[in-house]
Parts: structure tokens; sequence; C-alpha cells
């Protein structure tokens, strides 16, 4: 062998190792998709689910890639059915997902923020014995099945009629927040407390913006409140 080929064929051993190192790191950053032990099944529905969507699978989640940015995988379904978890404290990483299963675990209470922020999520498989997070305002079908509880068709809290009065102060208007949840938007130019401070021609750019980042722009309601 010559020193010219050694060093072709280092070059490309160190090359296979690049993209094994990338490919492996692209598809192990988000902890939510390790909480489960296994990786989505093609039998469940989850896994159909993911298949139709043509989604990657990464462990216990169906992830899609976003356009023109490597490494920035989203989650549309996530599977931690029969994962004997006992409580589930932080889903966030998931918030993008259409499709959520934590059934057929020994979960007795869930956080009532859990899914706060999930304004995708269309379908959520429960342990028989938890409720829908947000109940009938949230859901437009539930339904049991065996120890199973599936709450599915989320609704747009700020497009009903009915018993909810969903008041949102002068100066804002309301937008969903995932099951149970609805946020007061502020419009332009109003911030702070109830939106009843304006932005006037004395309010500098960098205070406004110090306001919005503190997310004094809009206010976070919770259905059982009302
Ligand atoms: C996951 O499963 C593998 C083998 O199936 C086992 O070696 C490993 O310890 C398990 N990890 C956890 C956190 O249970
Ligand atoms: C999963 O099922 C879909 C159809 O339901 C099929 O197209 C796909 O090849 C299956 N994937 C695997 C890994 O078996
Ligand atoms: C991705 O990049 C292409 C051109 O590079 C652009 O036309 C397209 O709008 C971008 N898509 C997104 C989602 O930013
Ligand atoms: C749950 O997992 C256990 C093994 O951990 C398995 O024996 C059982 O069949 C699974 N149940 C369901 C409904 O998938
Ligand atoms: C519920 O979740 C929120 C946000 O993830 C967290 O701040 C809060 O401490 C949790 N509450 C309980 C009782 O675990
Ligand atoms: C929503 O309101 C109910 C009833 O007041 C309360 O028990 C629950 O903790 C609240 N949830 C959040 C996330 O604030
Ligand atoms: C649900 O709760 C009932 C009583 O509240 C209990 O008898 C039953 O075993 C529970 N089911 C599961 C799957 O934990
Ligand atoms: C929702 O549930 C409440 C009480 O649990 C009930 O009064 C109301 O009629 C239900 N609404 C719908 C649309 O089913
Ligand atoms: C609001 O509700 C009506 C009837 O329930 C429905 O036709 C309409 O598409 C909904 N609009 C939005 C933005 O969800």
């Amino acid at each position: 062998m010559t020193a010219g080929s050694s060093q072709r064929n280092a070059a490309v051993v160190l090359l296979i190792f690049h993209l094994y190192l990338y490919g492996s790191y692209q598809l192990t950053e988000l902890q939510v998709c390790h909480l489960c032990n296994r990786t989505v099944q093609n039998s469940t529905a989850l896994g159909q689910f993911c298949s139709a969507s043509a989604g990657l699978v990464d462990g216990c989640c169906c992830l899609l890639r976003k356009e023109n940015t490597s490494n920035a995988d989203y989650v549309i379904g996530l599977d931690l059915s029969n994962c004997s978890l006992s409580h589930v404290e932080d889903l966030q990483e998931a918030s993008t997902a259409a499709m959520i299963d934590i059934s057929l675990n020994p979960i007795v209470q869930l956080n009532n923020s859990l899914f706060q922020g999930f304004i995708q999520l269309d379908n959520l498989i429960l342990p028989v014995n938890l409720t829908c997070p947000g109940g009938n305002a949230s859901w437009n079908k539930m339904e049991v099945k065996g120890d199973t509880r599936h709450c599915e068709g989320q609704k747009d809290i700020c497009n009903q009629t009915g018993h909810l009065s969903l008041n949102c102060p002068e100066n804002s208007f309301c937008a969903a927040y995932g099951p149970g949840f609805f946020e007061c938007s502020c419009v332009d130019n109003f911030h702070g407390y109830k939106c009843l401070r304006e932005v006037s021609e004395y309010t500098t750019s960098s205070m406004y913006d110090y306001c919005q980042d503190n997310g004094f722009n809009f206010i976070l309601n919770n259905i059982s409140n009302l």
C-alpha cells in the first residue's frame, strides 16, 4: 500500500466517523425522547401517525425536521405508554406534538400546567383514571377505551359561545394556549398589568423590549378559574 492510499483511507475513516457523530448528535438532543427506554413501535397508533406524517423515530419521539436548519428537529409525537412512569414532570420539549400517549403508567396525578402551551395537541391518551386537561371546553371528544382515556380534537377555547365568558381586558385579544388555557394578548402598543400601559412617544424602544421579553405583554388564564 502506498503512503497516498493509506492517507486517503484515513481520511475516509475520519469522514465516516464525523458523519456518525453528527448523525447521532442530531438524534439524541431531546431528553424527552429518552424518558422511555424504547422506540416508537410501528404497530401502535402513534407509530402509524408517525409514518403517515413522514416523521423520524428517535427513541419514544416522532420528529420532523425543520427546513433550512440542521439540528432543529421538533417533536410531533411522543409515546410514553406502558413505561412504568409514576410521574411526568416536564414535557415542554414536546410542546409541538400533535399526539401524546402516556397511558398504561401508574400515574396518579398530572401537574396542572403540564400541557400549557401545547396548542397543536390533538390526540392525548391518558391512564383511565386521569381526566382530560381542560375538560369538555378543551376537547371535542373524550372517551374511555379499556384502561385508556382518549382526549381528541382540541377545541379553540377562544372560539366558543356558551357558559364560558372569556373576558379579555380592553386592549387585548384571546389566544388559545393549550388545553385548559388561553392568553389575553395585549394589542400593539399596550403592555403591562391588564394591558393598561400604553407605549407612548416617551417610551424608549429598549423599555418596550424589556416589557415584551419579560412576558408582560400577555395575561395567562386558566379556565378552571372562570
Ligand atoms: C435500557 O435498555 C437497555 C437494554 O435493553 C439496558 O441495557 C439499559 O440499562 C436500559 N436503560 C434504562 C435507563 O433503563
Ligand atoms: C411502518 O408501517 C408503514 C405503513 O403502515 C410502512 O410503510 C413502514 O415501512 C413501516 N416501517 C417499518 C420500520 O416497519
Ligand atoms: C428555506 O430556504 C429556501 C431557499 O434557500 C427559501 O426559499 C425558503 O423560504 C426557506 N424556508 C423556510 C421555512 O425558511
Ligand atoms: C407492557 O409492557 C410489558 C413489558 O414491559 C408487556 O409484557 C405488556 O404486554 C405491555 N402491555 C401492553 C398493553 O402493551
Ligand atoms: C408544575 O410545572 C411547572 C412548570 O413546568 C412548575 O413550575 C411547577 O413547579 C410544577 N408544579 C408542581 C407541583 O410540580
Ligand atoms: C388552575 O386553577 C385551578 C383551580 O383554581 C387550580 O387548582 C390549578 O392549580 C390552576 N392551574 C394552574 C396551572 O395554575
Ligand atoms: C382507577 O380508579 C379506580 C377507583 O377509583 C380503581 O378501582 C381502578 O383500579 C383504577 N384503575 C387503574 C387502571 O388504575
Ligand atoms: C361540559 O361539562 C359540563 C359539566 O361537566 C356540562 O354542564 C356541560 O353541559 C358540558 N358541555 C358540553 C358541550 O358537553
Ligand atoms: C369557530 O367555531 C366555528 C363553529 O364552531 C367554526 O366553524 C370555525 O371554523 C371556528 N373558527 C376557528 C378559527 O377555529
